[in-house]
């Protein structure tokens, strides 16, 4: 079993997010006898954003989802998408930046939405190219943006879930913690909680 676990927080290993996507990985990895671990921290080790290179390449002719007819263009393209080829469930840890995902899982996003390679244009729309596998998210937040106390809008658990479902990945699945700039208390109600919601759904599968 092998997981993929990216990290989107700025924070890194103080964050909430890595510790939530900490309790995901630790559930998955419970369940399995031989659990493999691949940690993408996307600030410790920042993807580029796509460059015109890369742009021009999927915009050219002689592009055909093949990344030695782009030259080096697609290189850091085809290492993510085959690190997410080669896991069988993908784990992200995640804080809300102004309603959506930061700059650096936008940045990943980017490069392993790639057409003709993970997802093909048909007749009906995008297709994905990739085998399904479960996706889990947990996502951190200061304010709420979810129940009836949101007081803000959410555009990164159903962005996440269109963009994931472009390159085939359908089985995405969203753990949260909401409000946690009421501070230390809220943090650790929030944690509280979160532990027993884990608990319960990975009992069940
Ligand atoms: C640049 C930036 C933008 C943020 N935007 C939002 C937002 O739109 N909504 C929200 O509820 N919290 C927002 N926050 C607060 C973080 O989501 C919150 O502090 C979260 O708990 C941080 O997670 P971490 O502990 O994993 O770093 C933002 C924080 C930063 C740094």
């Amino acid at each position: 079993m092998k997981i993929l676990h990216l990290s989107a927080s700025p924070r890194r290993e103080t964050s909430n997010a890595w510790w939530l996507s900490q309790q995901i990985v630790g559930q998955v990895a419970r369940r399995s006898a031989a659990a493999e671990v691949r940690v993408r921290d996307l600030y410790v080790d920042p993807i580029a954003h796509v460059d015109s290179e890369y742009a021009d390449a999927l915009g050219s002719p002689v592009y055909a989802g093949d990344e030695n007819a782009a030259g080096g263009a697609l290189a850091t393209s085809e290492q993510l998408i085959r690190e997410l080829e080669a896991a069988d469930v993908v784990v992200i840890g995640t804080p809300m930046h102004n309603y959506t995902v930061p700059s650096t899982l936008k940045a990943w996003i980017d490069h392993v939405v790639r057409v003709r390679r993970t997802f093909a244009i048909t007749p009906d729309g995008k297709a994905g190219l990739l085998r399904d596998r479960p996706v889990y998210v947990g996502v951190v937040s200061g304010g709420r943006f979810s129940g009836s106390g949101a007081r803000q809008a959410d555009f990164l658990t159903p962005y996440l879930k269109v963009a994931l479902a472009t390159i085939g990945l359908h089985d995405v699945r969203f753990y949260s913690m909401e409000g946690l700039a009421a501070g230390a208390d809220m943090v650790r109600a929030e944690r509280e909680r979160i532990s027993m919601v884990l608990d319960t759904a990975f009992s069940r599968a």
